[in-house]
């Protein structure tokens, strides 16, 4: 089927960024739908590591146009930054290999101040965002008060960013965080709109004849199931619709664009989470520092676009169950198995208990699993080094075992397995 969605089933970091790689060999279009420069998409390419925000992974296969969908909260100073970072690497990006939509809205040099002012206000329930304006942005276009990709292009758009940053210093004041000097950023926006117009595309039309013609689109998910705005921890959420549904209007596709899509659910072999919200299964100290790493090797559990450690904790089956629920995923990938090695027994949380009930599926949603207590199975662990198994029979029975229950409590096949963060590095299954 020409459309694959691919998106985390976790709370970001799964390694979508790696597996959108591997499956855009033969893609047409790589598109993002939702968020913006929160995201961090590692990439490991022969000795080259790329750290990508904006620009989906497609962007490093010459066969494929990578698109910035509608979905997205674009800004486009990061957008140049990464442009610049990728010029330098060897990757020429023109406007015949990355198209923006022009209905896309802006992050401006306001968002990210307001974001910051407002995780100041709200001390320790602070959400832990990555301070990149992303909640902001989001709200200015909710309120119908953004600013499009296509509002840049037009020749009063010194007027509208005008009224927004004057705006945006009267709410600043109000959350007692300083003004912005306004003319540096109109100055600065007129350099990025000259830059950016001739990557600026009607997105979704193309797409929907790409698909038209039987073409491969890879949709490319950023954050994870359980930071999405509706379906998430909420409030310990990011600001848009993380989740596959939200492909077609974060593309501009129709309906029928989706009957008998791919949707592939990317599931670390563990759980991370980056920021504040509960988190059943999380691990402490030493078995944290463990899942975690210590920062040494590139894959290493902190944040790619803050630096931050990530929590670290058990894989969370119930989790998994809604996330393939509330996705419709027809199958899975995991990542990091080779993480797992060297574990004498691995737990996997199949159920969740509250007051003597036994729950194994979520009753309202995950926003107050932080009252239950996991229930997990212990699996036996594996000793050997799996980075270079290539087929199922290359790994132990231990392993198998291991993802052969991930897949039956997710009721759904595992299709592929990363087992290091290297092109070649994954377990293709039938
Ligand atoms: P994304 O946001 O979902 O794209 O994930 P990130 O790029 O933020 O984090 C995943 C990290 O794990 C990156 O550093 C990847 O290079 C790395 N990675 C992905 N798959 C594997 C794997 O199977 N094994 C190891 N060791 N690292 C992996
Ligand atoms: P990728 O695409 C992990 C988290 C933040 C915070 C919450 C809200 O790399 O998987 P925001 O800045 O979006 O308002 O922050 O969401 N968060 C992520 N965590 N991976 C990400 O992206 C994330 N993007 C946002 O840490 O808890
Ligand atoms: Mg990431």
């Amino acid at each position: 089927m020409p459309l694959q969605i691919i998106v985390g089933t976790q709370w970001g970091d799964e390694g979508k960024g790696r597996i959108v790689d591997w499956f855009a060999a033969h893609a047409a279009f790589v598109a993002r739908y939702n968020g913006g420069d929160n995201a961090g998409h590692s990439v490991t390419v022969g000795s080259q590591l790329f750290k990508l925000h904006l620009i989906p992974s497609g962007i490093l296969h010459p066969n494929a146009v990578a698109v910035l969908g509608n979905g997205m909260v674009i800004n486009p100073k990061s957008l140049l930054a990464e442009k610049d970072m990728l010029r330098a690497a060897g990757i020429e990006v023109t406007p015949k290999c990355l198209h923006i939509s022009h209905a896309a809205h802006l992050i401006t040099p306001a968002h990210q101040a307001m974001d910051a002012a407002l995780e100041a206000a709200r001390g320790k329930g602070s959400i832990g965002t990555t301070g990149r304006g992303i909640g902001p942005a989001y709200t200015d276009k909710s309120a119908r008060r953004g600013l499009r990709i296509a509002d840049m292009l037009a020749p009063d758009f010194s007027d509208k960013l005008l009224a927004h940053l004057t705006d945006s210093n009267k709410s600043l004041a109000q959350l007692d965080a300083p003004a912005l000097e306004i003319q540096p950023i109109l100055d600065a926006f007129k350099s990025y709109a000259e830059a950016i117009s001739p990557y600026v595309f009607d997105t979704s039309t193309e797409l929907a004849l790409a698909l038209s013609e039987g073409k491969q689109v890879l949709a490319e998910g950023a954050q994870g199931t359980l930071l999405d705005i509706d379906h998430g921890t909420y409030p310990f959420v990011t600001s848009s619709t993380t989740t596959a549904p939200g492909v077609l209007p974060g593309l501009g596709l129709g309906l029928t664009s989706a009957s008998g899509a791919t949707v592939t659910g990317v599931c670390k072999a563990f759980q991370t989470r980056v920021g504040s919200g509960p988190f059943p299964t999380e691990v402490f100290d030493k078995l944290a520092l463990r899942l975690r790493g210590t920062g040494a090797n590139p894959w290493d559990e902190y944040g790619t676009t803050t630096g931050r450690p990530r929590r670290v904790g058990w894989l969370d089956g119930v989790l998994l169950r809604y996330a393939v629920r509330i996705n419709g995923l027809t199958e899975l990938v995991i990542t990091k198995l080779d993480i797992l090695s060297g574990f004498e027994t691995l737990k996997l949380c199949v159920g969740y208990q509250r007051d003597g009930n036994i729950l194994s599926d979520l009753p309202f949603g995950p926003s107050n699993i932080e009252a239950f207590e996991p229930m997990y199975e212990e699996l036996p662990g594996w000793s050997e080094d799996v980075s270079r198994a290539r087929r199922m029979d290359d790994l132990s029975t231990a392993a198998r075992n291991y993802l052969t229950r991930i897949s039956s409590l997710a009721g759904v096949p595992v299709s592929l397995v990363s087992v290091g963060p290297e092109r070649e590095q994954v377990v293709l299954l039938d």
